[in-house]
């Protein structure tokens, strides 16, 4: 299996086009210790042929661009991608769908929740029915991805709830909002080979790590996780926002309560931060926080990374 990183910045990417947080303008100036990164994504094949997107950016079409895998290889209209999975609604997952418009027959897989919402927004539509069928996933169960030929394009993935809430565009429409759901608003997907044999666990969002999900993380070979904030209060510290990170419905990397904590005693083999804020100063390679994630055996995903399974 192979998985390339495709974008590993939260919504707005990094540097957030509005963004003038130091943090952001290193990265704006080009400072090689504060490498740019689009809206998380990655691209998953077990064959090198057959890709699937795991969210679909707004930055879509750049990635496509950049990623040499991912172009038409015959043809006049053809492309490597099948579809793709996606483990919210939030913005930054599937705005990219709206890329993937043109009458190109493709597989979206997503949870029922996810599905309607996206049914009930016509601009969507533009991912014709004819061609583009839309597939719920059954939670906690394998399902093995089915290109749009319905060949089995050899990946697994086992979806499964994990503490989250509703798209902040969604949120109006739910009255009351509660920031760490378990339900069908966010998932994280446990990515197997057709012979079930886990690779890779893929959680960009997630608002708490409790005992549960800890424990189905433990030993895993791979976990690609919400590498958000560092600190819960970062955005407020900063003067950019009053909203904290539990309202966002993503856990923070530090603290007691935070995720290098709760990954400390999981003997996980490999650990990578996703879905990074353009506040987080673990994006700055010479921070004390980036030194600090490292020293716990933690990776700070880039775009255009490659990982080999
Ligand atoms: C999030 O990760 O919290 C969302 O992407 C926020 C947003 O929709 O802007
Ligand atoms: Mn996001």
């Amino acid at each position: 299996m192979h998985i390339h990183v495709l974008g590993s910045a939260a919504g707005g990417g990094y540097p957030q086009w509005n963004c003038n947080h130091e943090n952001s303008r290193q990265a704006r100036r080009g400072d090689p210790s504060s490498l740019q990164r689009t809206q998380s994504s990655i691209a998953v094949t077990s064959d090198e042929e057959r890709w699937f997107l795991f969210n679909a950016s707004p930055d879509l079409r750049n990635q496509i661009l950049e990623t040499p895998a991912l172009h038409p290889k015959y043809g006049l209209r053809q492309s490597p991608i099948q579809g793709a999975v996606l483990t919210n609604a939030d913005v930054d997952h599937i705005a990219g769908l709206l890329t993937l418009r043109e009458s190109q027959p493709l597989h979206i897989y997503a949870t029922e929740n996810v599905l309607q919402a996206l049914a009930r927004n016509g601009i969507f539509d533009v991912l014709n029915a004819d061609f583009v069928k839309r597939i719920p996933l059954v939670l906690n169960q394998p399902n093995p991805l089915m290109g749009p030929d319905d060949s089995d394009a050899r990946i697994v993935v086992i979806p499964f709830s994990v503490p989250g809430k509703v798209a902040l565009w969604l949120e109006k429409e739910n009255g009351e909002i509660q920031t760490a759901n378990v339900n069908e608003d966010t998932i994280g997907i446990q990515i197997c080979e057709a012979d079930g044999t886990t690779k890779a666990y893929y959680i960009p969002g997630c608002a708490s790590i409790p005992k549960w999900l800890a424990a189905r993380l433990k030993e895993s070979p791979l976990v690609l996780f919400d590498g958000t904030l560092w600190v819960d209060d970062e955005m407020i510290r900063s003067g950019i926002s009053t909203k904290t990170g539990k309202r966002m419905g993503h856990i923070s990397v530090s603290g007691d309560d935070g995720t290098m904590a709760a990954f400390s005693s999981l003997n996980v083999k490999r650990k990578i931060f996703i879905h990074i804020n353009t506040t987080n100063p673990i994006l700055r390679t010479n921070s004390h926080e980036r030194k600090e994630v490292e020293k716990a055996g933690w990776e700070v995903a880039y775009d255009g990374q490659e990982i080999r399974l």
